[in-house]
């Protein structure tokens, strides 16, 4: 009895180190024989009871020892298996099979809108100037005819830098007016595009950083004729509007002061609700030079005469894209910008 069984195990122990499954059903045999809940191999450990004492040892050890290259030999077949099932998946790579599309990038709607505006002034003579953000008070304010405790410097919230009431972040693009003033003589013909901050609180209509778009013309006799002219080209360029007016208005460094209105129309519900029902919206800002702030600037007011106008870059994207609100134009959603990939 006792060398039929030991012949019965060792038989098992040649079986499991001959073994040699290679797909998943035949290594699945082998785990179901060897190592699975209702092995071959378990009611081998009940049989020590009916072996002889001094051979008890000797079959404990033995069946311990078939269990662990049982377990062994598992483990390993099964890396053999995966290993080649992942091969064969790597062959079946369909080579022919169209590629992952490729997500293209779209250009902001802010910086859309704002080429097109620079593209627009160029056409005519203007070129791009650009200054630095964080400015002092004399380019921001008082060059341009807003001294300390002028009350025009309430139309602007602004941020000073924690170390310093001089230095600032400009509140608007009309201190690159001031630059280049004093850098130049005329005649002068810019179009400044860039980023300014306010300090206000954001909303749908208003945000702390937004950008604009200045425009400066000084030469000898220029007048208000020409920068209406200049404003009715525009509004025909960018919105296709040939209706324009131009009411008074006031900024500390133009005068007469003037606001900019096209006329949008009233086509339908929209234009009603963007126009509050009267079928004009407002543009820009802007007026003849100061002499004031020519003087400032190093330029002869006796000589020369100009006209600057500003306008806010996000205000024009969202009258063109009609978006409602200003602050989907910060978030930066994919989403949204994804919308705009087929503009220019
Ligand atoms: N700087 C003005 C603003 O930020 C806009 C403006 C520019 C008005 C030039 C007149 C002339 O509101």
């Amino acid at each position: 009895m006792s060398a039929e069984i030991f012949d019965k195990v060792k038989g098992l122990l040649k079986e499991i180190q001959d073994a040699a499954p290679d797909n998943t059903d035949a290594l699945e045999q082998f785990r179901i024989r060897f190592v699975g809940a209702k092995n071959v191999l378990k009611p081998l450990f009940g049989e020590i009871r009916n072996i002889s004492n001094e051979r008890k040892k000797e079959f404990g050890q033995l069946v311990n020892q078939v269990k662990q290259e049982a377990e062994a030999k598992f483990n390993q077949l099964k890396a053999q298996v995966e290993a080649k099932a992942e091969e064969a998946d790597a062959g079946a790579l369909d080579l022919t099979a169209p590629g992952e599309p490729l997500e293209l990038g779209a250009r902001h709607p802010v910086s859309i809108v704002m080429n097109r505006i620079v593209k627009i002034f160029e056409r005519i003579g203007f070129v791009v100037a650009e200054e630095r953000e964080i400015e002092d008070d004399w380019h921001n304010f008082t060059a341009m005819n807003t001294p300390e405790d002028h009350p025009a410097r309430d139309m602007q919230d602004t941020y000073y830098l924690q170390d310093s009431t001089k230095m600032l972040l400009r509140t608007h693009t009309s201190s690159v007016q001031a630059r280049t003033m004093e850098n130049n003589q005329p005649p002068i013909r810019i179009i400044a595009p860039g980023r300014v901050y306010r300090n206000e609180t954001i909303s749908a209509r208003s945000h702390c950083q937004f950008h604009q778009v200045e425009g400066l013309y000084i030469a000898e006799n220029v007048s208000f004729a020409d920068l209406k002219q200049t404003l009715l080209y525009f509004a025909k360029e960018m919105y296709g509007k040939t209706k324009i007016r131009l009411r008074p208005s006031y900024f500390p460094f133009t005068e007469p002061s003037a606001e900019m209105d096209i006329y949008w129309g009233l086509e339908n519900e929209t234009d009603y609700r963007i126009t509050k029902g009267t079928g004009w919206l407002e543009i820009l800002g802007c007026g003849m030079v100061d002499p004031q702030v020519l003087e400032n600037c190093g330029i002869d007011p006796e000589k020369y005469s100009g006209f600057a106008f500003g306008m806010g870059i996000e205000r024009q994207a969202m009258m063109l894209y009609k978006i409602n609100d200003i602050r989907l134009l910060f978030e930066n959603d994919v989403r949204f910008l994804n919308q705009f990939s087929s503009a220019y």
